[in-house]
């Protein structure tokens, strides 16, 4: 089978045999590979770098269950996330497998960033105001709908173009702005994915016992504030990782996100490359160029 390997931080396609499942695994007939900001990192080594095969977020049709599989079998369409994924064939572990319905679109079981934005949305409480960065990324894109879907009145989105902005009003955003621009309104929470400068700017934007909840830092910078200024309005800061919460909790939002999405009620933008280009996609991505979601088709 074709794989897709990191050397020096450059994607190369590469001959590997197809993987044996464990006895509690499930091996994947791969049809799409969701591409999540953190594969840039993990390409780069910034985050660790198994080899040979890229780790990456899939979704296929299950080829053969392991021993102590029961509750899966072969033929089903599955989404997961497998250490082995940029791949034609690949394993995950029965035990967090998502099965996904018959009729949803390829590449819209990738929902690592929809249920990352599910998460971040479930710590905000109840806010009348909320600012989500990386808005038309991923995540954003999702983060935005659910927080309309949620009622939340005032949903500022953040994002670097003006091409951007557009899209970002299109989701659902009340105020499309850039990062630079002058943000003359408090929030209850902000949805931090980028850190250094801009985050701490945007510290001084949160209403009296407001949030920030820190879920990334594509800024590559530290955050740096004195958190005494926390002290005058109550304010909190919090972390926030997709990978603490339990599989259980996942189902229940993949349940209620494909639903949304059968529905019509979610759009889920997605970009296509074939599985041969991952090296363009992560390109575009790093480029800035990317809107929603990008998966790879195999
Ligand atoms: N904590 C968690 O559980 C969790 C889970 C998934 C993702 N994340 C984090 O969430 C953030 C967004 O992830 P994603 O998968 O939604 O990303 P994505 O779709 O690849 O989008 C990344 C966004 O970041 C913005 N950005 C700012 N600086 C950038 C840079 N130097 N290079 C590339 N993009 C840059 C881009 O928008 P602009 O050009 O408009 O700024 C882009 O829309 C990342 O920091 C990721 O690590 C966290």
């Amino acid at each position: 089978m074709q794989a897709i390997t990191a050397t020096n931080s450059v994607l190369e396609i590469i001959s590997s045999s197809i993987p044996l499942p464990q006895p509690d695994e499930v091996l994947v007939r791969t049809t799409a590979i969701g591409i999540n900001y953190a594969d840039l990192l993990i390409r780069k080594g910034i985050y660790p770098k198994p080899q040979p095969v890229m780790p990456g977020e899939i979704e296929g049709v299950i080829e053969q269950v392991g021993g102590n599989v029961k509750h899966l079998q072969a033929g089903q369409r599955v989404t997961g996330y497998a250490t082995e994924g940029y791949a034609e064939y690949a394993t995950i572990p029965a035990s967090q497998a998502f099965l996904v319905p018959d009729d949803l679109p390829t590449g819209n079981g990738l929902l690592v960033q929809g249920l990352t934005a599910q998460h971040l949305l479930s710590q905000s409480g109840a806010p009348s105001s909320i600012i989500i960065t990386a808005a038309a990324g991923g995540v954003g894109s999702f983060a935005i709908q659910l927080a309309k879907l949620k009622g939340i009145k005032t949903i500022i989105a953040l994002s670097g173009s003006k091409e951007k902005q557009q899209y970002t009003s299109a989701l659902g955003a009340t105020h499309s702005l850039h990062y630079n621009d002058v943000i003359d309104m408090e929030a209850n929470v902000i949805l931090d994915a980028i850190g250094g400068g801009t985050a701490a700017t945007l510290v001084a934007k949160l209403a009296p016992h407001g949030t920030m909840i820190v879920y990334g830092g594509t800024a590559m910078q530290p955050t740096n504030i004195n958190v005494q200024q926390l002290m005058y309005r109550s304010n909190k800061i919090i972390g926030s990782t997709i990978y603490a919460v339990s599989f259980e909790q996942k189902q229940q939002w993949f349940n209620e996100l494909t639903r949304l999405v059968r529905e019509g009620k979610l759009a889920f933008p997605l970009t296509t490359y074939p599985f041969a280009d991952a090296a363009k996609a992560h390109q575009a991505i790093e480029g800035r160029e990317t809107r929603g979601k990008v998966a790879l088709i195999v």
